[in-house]
């Protein structure tokens, strides 16, 4: 018998539609969910950083497609047992993986309105819109672009880099690349980045088309920055050889060292090369509000476009990357597509054009700049700048407990606030790899691995605004403990 849809259901939700019968029973597990979270970022420090997910726990998350409804607070409470204790654990003061960002009860809340509004940021005449306008304004204001340079939130800095290398692209070619395709015009782009650089670059020209082969792969002097002089003999070669170069990718704080290229010479070689000039700045370019740090990222106010993330230094909850173009009609030019069903109008929900669908690959978009814009009321830059040269603080005061450490060694310069170190041993690869698991298992302190110059590294990122000297002496401490019982296992097994 069919159902009537009219009929009081026993769910708690509306006969025809999908809003709460019982507006009241709704709200107050609303503040439950919103007590539960601030009570985890609260106490964040008495949980271990990361667990590892129980295979019962997993295997819960096999059920059939749900056909019948269920109660709000027991899918609560799943979150809260199941799913809560066991994320990666990057809003821990322990975390150091990656490059991962602490988020912020803020940007928390802000996440909050911006899910209730429903707002979609494709386009059209309203103010969420403005409020990625204003973001915007501020990135100009803060990197020293001009007024009609246009910019986006998009995902991460993977799709910024992406954007760029599609507006580097028009930018050679001129708009018709778009109709005829990069074959059309007869010589191989070619685009440059370090050894150092980012593997989403090689993917941003995967995906769009030019190839991997066609992104040149500069060596790195001592400091891990890329060889300008390599950079410039390639480039000629390239020439020579019939080749198109269009764009140097520089890169404001690689991802396995931390290393600033020299971001100024990049600029003039680019310059006076005629080609592209991009800074991958995914978290190194938000270094701009430290003021101790403007001086070593000289040259980025150069660039012609700029990939960073708010999610990672900026603290802003996942995801909010931003690519900054400094000619807006070039970027305009990449992206928007005319269609009947967007005819843009003067007045009415339609005007307001170009929208920030011309600007990027997608439609419909979230309203992630409401979080970023609600970060940087609330905190303030300044603040904010504070935190990321605590970060690097931080950093140096690691690379300081290493070189008191004998059985320690420092692997790479430390130039933000990344730090690369091992455990001095025979066989050292593999236990430091040990020692990696061991340390994310206890719980206590989660960096991630590298290679570098060969060796297995243990490479700890300081992004957290949480993280305190005491979570560096953890790291350290749990690092020789488990260092020293690898050490002792491996005696045994051999005698
Ligand atoms: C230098 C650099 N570029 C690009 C990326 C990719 O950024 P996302 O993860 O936001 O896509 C990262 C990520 O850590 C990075 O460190």
């Amino acid at each position: 018998m069919k159902k009537d849809l009219r009929e009081p259901s026993p769910d708690g939700v509306e006969p025809d539609t999908l809003d709460p019968s019982d507006w009241q029973n709704l709200r107050a597990q609303g503040h439950q969910m919103l007590d539960d979270m601030l009570d985890y970022l609260e106490r964040i420090r008495e949980r271990p950083v990361w667990q590892p997910i129980p295979p019962d726990v997993r295997t819960l998350f096999q059920e059939p497609l749900p056909r019948q409804p269920a109660d709000i607070s027991d899918v609560h409470a799943s979150f809260m047992r199941d799913i809560l204790p066991y994320a990666v654990g990057n809003a821990h003061p322990g975390f150091m993986g990656w490059v991962h960002g602490g988020g912020t009860p803020v940007g928390m809340l802000a996440e909050m309105l911006a899910a209730g509004l429903n707002a979609n940021l494709g386009g059209r005449d309203q103010m969420p819109v403005e409020v990625e306008r204003q973001v915007l304004r501020w990135v100009r204001e803060l990197f020293d672009f001009p007024a009609d340079a246009s910019g986006l939130f998009v995902t991460g800095s993977s799709m910024a880099n992406m954007i760029a290398v599609l507006v580097a692209r028009t930018s050679a070619l001129g708009g018709g690349v778009r109709k005829a395709g990069v074959a059309s015009c007869g010589s191989r782009l070619t685009a440059y980045a370090s050894a150092a650089a980012h593997g989403c670059i090689a993917r941003a020209m995967d995906l769009s088309g030019l190839g991997t082969d066609a992104l040149r792969i500069i060596p790195v002097d001592a400091a891990f920055r890329m060889d300008v002089d390599a950079l410039e003999r390639t480039i000629a070669a390239d020439r020579s050889d019939g080749m198109m170069p269009f764009l140097v990718v520089g890169t404001a704080g690689t991802v396995d060292t931390g290393a600033i290229d020299n971001l100024s010479v990049l600029a003039d070689i680019a310059a006076k090369e005629q080609i592209w000039f991009h800074v991958d700045g995914a978290y190194g370019a938000l270094a701009m509000l430290a003021p101790d740090f403007v001086l070593r990222l000289q040259g980025m106010q150069r660039a012609d476009s700029i990939a960073f993330d708010f999610h990672k230094w900026g603290q802003v909850p996942y995801d909010a990357g931003f690519i900054l173009v400094r000619d807006g009609a070039i970027h305009l030019d990449t992206f928007s597509s005319p269609a009947a069903y967007m005819k843009r109008e003067s007045r009415g929900m339609a005007a307001g054009s170009p929208w920030p669908c011309d600007f990027g690959p997608d439609l419909s978009r979230g309203f992630r700049a409401l979080k970023a814009w609600f970060t940087i009321k609330v905190y303030g830059t300044e603040k904010l700048g504070e935190v990321i040269a605590h970060t690097c603080e931080l950093a140096r005061y690691m690379e300081q407990r290493i070189g008191q450490e004998a059985e320690l060694e420092l692997l790479a310069p430390v130039s933000l606030n990344v730090v690369c170190f091992r455990y001095r041993c025979a066989n050292a690869d593999q236990v430091n790899a040990d020692i990696v698991v061991a340390l994310q298992e206890s719980g206590i302190a989660a960096p991630s691995s590298t290679t570098i110059s060969g060796k297995f590294a243990i490479r700890a990122a300081i992004v957290n605004h949480r993280t305190r000297r005491e979570n560096i002496d953890a790291l350290i401490r749990t690092t020789l403990a488990l260092g020293k019982a690898r050490i002792g296992t491996l005696h045994k097994q051999t005698s």
